[in-house]
């Protein structure tokens, strides 16, 4: 009777202790512990968020040894240990094995899948599921890390994973799909990086490309709609030592679950978990349609999703069999027409090539030329060429290699160029804002004889066109019209009889030949190119104030003796007639004290120019920035620069009769006057705005990288919102007297914004002042503008002040300022191929704070 008892007691006894460990065991398996499938519940993550333990998938009848979500009520696993080894059964367990190594065992005790560390013998290990869903096999004496699931993924890429190629080792991360929803064992999709290096992903069908996703210009892929990736913090790492090794990676942005699964089905599925509607929702899945299959049009085709067929041939190319193209099947791609020039004349084409810039027309007909595209996917297995981004022309170098076959100019990678056959290239529908500028050259015969006379047609089409429209609306709406332009013809008239007057006697009378474009405005004064050549001495070097984004800027003398500034539109810089009538028109309708006043213009041929006011003091960044003047910028002639700026900014928004928004405000193009007081120069950019439009939707964005707010930049979004995001750049530069990308050799900042912050939360933002005006400064007025700078340059335009609530926020002392969110954007900013660039060439040439312009969308 007594022995049985203390039989029960034993055998309780061992129950509890078999037990007891996993009762206890929250996160970590020891050696010497079972997970038992019957059991119900594995090895559970810190905080709660995956499990490791056994599942069934779909209506399956087998069992796996996994992670998936605990937090997530639809079974969703990110990875599998026995996939390819089901078991039969509740009767498995997960232990670790005699040897170390962590082991799925069926009922029998037999080992279906184990891990294949070599552990040391007198070693013991642990297993342990992370929150990130890691799971990772450690040694107990020393807490090394033997073995790690991230390292051998199955179909889900998670936040924290790494998207790795080793080109030296040939090594690289691949997520292969399940074989249906019901089945983990290897399907025949797979996804992983380029193996040659290009730093795109693919997917593949079995061995073959079905999907790849373009080249990566650190804001997004090419070849994606996706453009906000960046907002989850996706980014190319490169690695430093090994060219053509990197990886991809991304961050766990807020408490939101994340996932790539790489599925069955062959499409990747971005999913981010709503907690609220218990359901993963779609943020990206690729690819949709049947276009962005593969080299679906074969080499030389066009894959176009309304097309029909879908398939077409590149300009210039014919279908290699016109059979089997009729029927669809467009497999065999297109060839060339006409062969190309370079092919022909081996010795005078480099010459004739290269000269054929200098005659401006896109192609003669005996060379090459180019045929554009916009808006499409590049071409698979692009080159990069180095040598363009020490300032040479994509163009040129493709033009003058005869096996260049195209180019695209990418800001963020820089000069693609192709020498095989053009594959995969795709034309995203319009207005969907994938893809880049693509051109693709052809001989000259294929460009449609000569370009000139065709813009030509173009331009006496259009302009006929506007003269209808316009004598239509006159006629329609002159009553209304008619008192409106009398008022503003007469303001417009006062202004520049004035400024006529000041700079004395001007010869307008000069020949002007086409005066055509500026006829709309007839008080607008213009002048000949003869005369700005001999007020400037024919442009020459000495004369010469600086290089703005789009063109250079030079001093004049008027013959009665004022000072002017000219600035001369290169015709190479992509500023187009559109643009510089905006300039023009608007400019000469601003008047603000803050603002830089325009004199008059110049269209003659070719040349455009505009000229202003003079500012003997240059622009704040010759100041700012540089070792010996700085000193002269005490604390109240910054603060002036700081509240002027904003009143300029307030005028432009909101008081001027038209709104406007900069979009490319920086230092270099706040210029001082006399009295250091500060006027906004370069409106050539802005934009009208309707009364009641606040934010408009840009096809080309222009600005100034570091400069530009989040929305713009990736979006080509802009508002007054986005002049404030650059005007809070501002503000901290002059606070600091820091160059917004002067932070290369720090840490884990990019920028100045990422360093104010980093100062900011470490409660260290007085080391942010500026040594030189440490002594002539109130502090607390000197950390309001650094606070109003951090709610300019906040991630989403909602939570950044308007210009007016910045200058009563900067004027009022008693006003109690929001508190600033991370500035995300600044902060998780990947260091790129760009950004390494321009470390190096920034002490030769300030080539970071050029205007760029980036074609977003149509
Ligand atoms: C189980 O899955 C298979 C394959 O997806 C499907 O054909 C079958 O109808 C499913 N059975 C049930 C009962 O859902
Ligand atoms: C930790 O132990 C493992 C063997 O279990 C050994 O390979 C490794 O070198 C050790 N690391 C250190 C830092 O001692
Ligand atoms: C384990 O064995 C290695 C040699 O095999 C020895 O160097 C090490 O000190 C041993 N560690 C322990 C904790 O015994
Ligand atoms: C996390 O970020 C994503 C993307 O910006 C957003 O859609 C989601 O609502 C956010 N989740 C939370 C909990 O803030
Ligand atoms: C992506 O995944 C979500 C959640 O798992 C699912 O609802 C959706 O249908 C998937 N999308 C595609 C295209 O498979
Ligand atoms: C399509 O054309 C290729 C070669 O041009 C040929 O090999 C293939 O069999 C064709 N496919 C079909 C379905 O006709
Ligand atoms: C190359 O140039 C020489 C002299 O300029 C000329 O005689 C010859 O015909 C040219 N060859 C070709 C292939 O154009
Ligand atoms: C000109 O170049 C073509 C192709 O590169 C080559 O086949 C041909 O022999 C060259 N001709 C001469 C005269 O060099
Ligand atoms: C071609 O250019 C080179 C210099 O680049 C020059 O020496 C040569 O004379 C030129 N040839 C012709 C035919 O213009
Ligand atoms: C054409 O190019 C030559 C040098 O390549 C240059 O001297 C000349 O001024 C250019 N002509 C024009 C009209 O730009
Ligand atoms: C451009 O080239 C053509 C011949 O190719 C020549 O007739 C014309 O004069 C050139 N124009 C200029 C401005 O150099």
């Amino acid at each position: 009777m007594k022995s049985t008892r203390i039989y029960q007691l034993l055998i309780l006894l061992s129950l509890v202790i078999f037990i007891l460990p996993l009762s206890f065991a929250v996160d970590t398996l020891t050696q010497g512990q079972v997970i038992k499938d019957g059991d119900g519940e594995g090895l559970r993550s810190a905080g709660d968020v995956f499990e490791f333990g056994f599942f069934t998938p779909g209506n399956s009848t087998y069992r796996y040894a996994g992670v998936f979500y605990r937090s997530v009520p639809v079974l969703s696993v990110v990875w599998v240990a026995n996939r390819k080894t089901p078991l039969d059964g509740t009767a498995g367990s997960i232990a670790i094995a005699p040897d170390g190594n962590l082991a799925v065992l069926d009922d029998e005790g037999a080992t279906v899948w184990a891990t294949d560390v070599a552990v040391a013998t007198n070693d013991t290990t642990a297993a342990t599921i992370k929150d990130s869903g890691q799971l990772v096999l450690t040694s107990a004496t020393n807490g090394t890390v033997l073995w790690d699931s991230f390292d051998h993924p199955t179909d889900t890429f998670l936040p924290g994973m790494k998207l790795s190629l080793n080109r030296r080792t040939g090594r690289r991360t691949i997520f292969q799909a399940w074989k249906s929803p019901n089945d983990p064992s290897p399907g025949k999709y797979s996804l992983g990086l380029d193996p040659t290096g290009s730093g795109q992903i693919f997917i593949w069908k079995a061995r073959r490309p079905r999907w790849r996703s373009g080249q990566w210009d650190n804001t997004r892929f090419i070849g994606s709609t996706m453009r906000a990736l960046y907002l989850y913090g996706f980014k190319l790492v490169p690695d430093p030592y090994d060219k053509g090794s990197m990886y991809f990676t991304y961050t766990q942005v807020n408490s939101s679950l994340l996932r790539f699964v790489m599925q069955w089905d062959g499409v990747e599925n971005t999913t981010l978990y709503d907690g609220e509607r218990k359901a993963w929702k779609p943020v990206w899945v690729q690819p949709v349609t049947e276009c962005e299959t593969y080299a679906k049009c074969g080499s030389y085709g066009i894959c176009s999703d309304g097309g029909s067929p879908i398939c077409s041939c590149l300009r210039g190319f014919v279908p290699r069999s016109e059979d089997e193209w009729r029927r669809g099947n467009w497999s065999a791609g297109c060839v060339r027409r006409s062969a190309l020039a370079c092919l022909f004349n081996n010795n005078t084409s480099t010459n004739s090539s290269s000269t054929n810039s200098n005659n401006s027309s896109a192609a003669d007909s005996k060379g090459d030329g180019f045929y554009g595209l916009q808006g499409v996917k590049v071409p698979d297995k692009s080159d990069w060429d180095a040598t363009v981004e020490n300032g040479g022309d994509c163009r040129s170098a493709c033009l003058n290699n005869c096996s260049c076959k195209a180019y695209a100019q990418v800001s963020g990678i820089g000069c693609l160029t192709w020498g095989v056959d053009l594959i995969d290239v795709y034309q995203f529908p319009q207005g969907s804002g994938g893809g880049t500028d693509f051109y693709v050259k052809l001989a000259g015969s294929e460009l449609g004889g000569n370009t000139k006379t065709k813009i030509w047609k173009a331009i006496v089409i259009s302009v006929s066109a506007a003269l209808s429209i316009m004598i239509i609306l006159c006629v329609l709406s002159w009553w209304k019209w008619n008192a409106a332009i009398k008022d503003c013809w007469k303001r417009d008239k006062t202004h520049f009889s004035s400024s006529i007057s000041m700079k004395g006697r001007v010869d307008l009378s000069g020949p002007s030949d086409n005066t055509q474009e500026a006829g709309n405005d007839p008080e607008l004064p213009l002048f000949t190119f003869d005369f700005i050549a001999s007020a400037t001495s024919n442009f020459d070097e000495s004369n010469k104030l600086g290089e703005g984004g789009f063109g250079d800027v030079y001093k004049g003398l008027l013959p009665g003796g004022q000072e002017v500034a000219v600035k001369r539109l290169s015709r190479s810089s992509g500023q187009g007639q559109e643009e510089f009538k905006n300039e023009m028109i608007l400019i000469a309708k601003l008047q603000h004290r803050n603002l830089v006043r325009l004199l008059g213009c110049c269209i003659q041929g070719e040349e455009k120019m505009l000229v202003y006011e003079y500012m003997p003091n240059k622009s704040l960044d010759a100041f700012l920035f540089d070792p010996t003047r700085q000193e002269l910028l005490d604390w109240k002639t910054r603060y002036d620069i700081i509240e002027g700026i904003a009143r300029g900014l307030v005028y432009l928004h909101r008081d001027s009769r038209l709104r406007i928004i900069h979009r490319d405000l920086k230092a270099s193009n706040i210029l001082l006057d006399g009295e250091m007081k500060p006027k906004i120069s370069d409106f050539g950019m802005a934009r009208i705005f309707g009364r009641d439009q606040n934010q408009g939707n840009t096809t080309r964005v222009v600005g100034t990288f570091g400069y530009m707010s989040p929305e713009y930049a990736m979006e080509g979004l802009f508002s007054g919102k986005s002049d404030v995001y650059s005007f809070g750049v501002l503000v901290l530069e002059i606070v600091s007297g820091r160059r917004n990308n002067s932070f290369h050799n720090m840490t884990n900042i990019i920028n100045i914004v990422g360093y104010a912050w980093r100062l900011w939360t470490e409660d260290r933002i007085t080391e942010m002042v500026h040594p030189t005006i440490e002594e002539s400064c109130s502090m607390a007025q000197v950390l309001r503008c650094i606070h109003v700078g951090l709610l300019c340059v906040q991630d989403h335009a909602n939570d950044r002040p308007d210009m007016q609530s910045v200058v009563l926020m900067l004027a009022s002392e008693a006003a109690l300022l929001p508190t600033p969110k991370p500035p995300t954007f600044a902060l998780e900013r990947s260091p790129n191929r760009m950004d390494t660039l321009t470390e190096n060439a920034v002490e030769s040439y300030d080539v970071d704070d050029r205007t760029i312009t980036v074609v977003v969308a149509r």
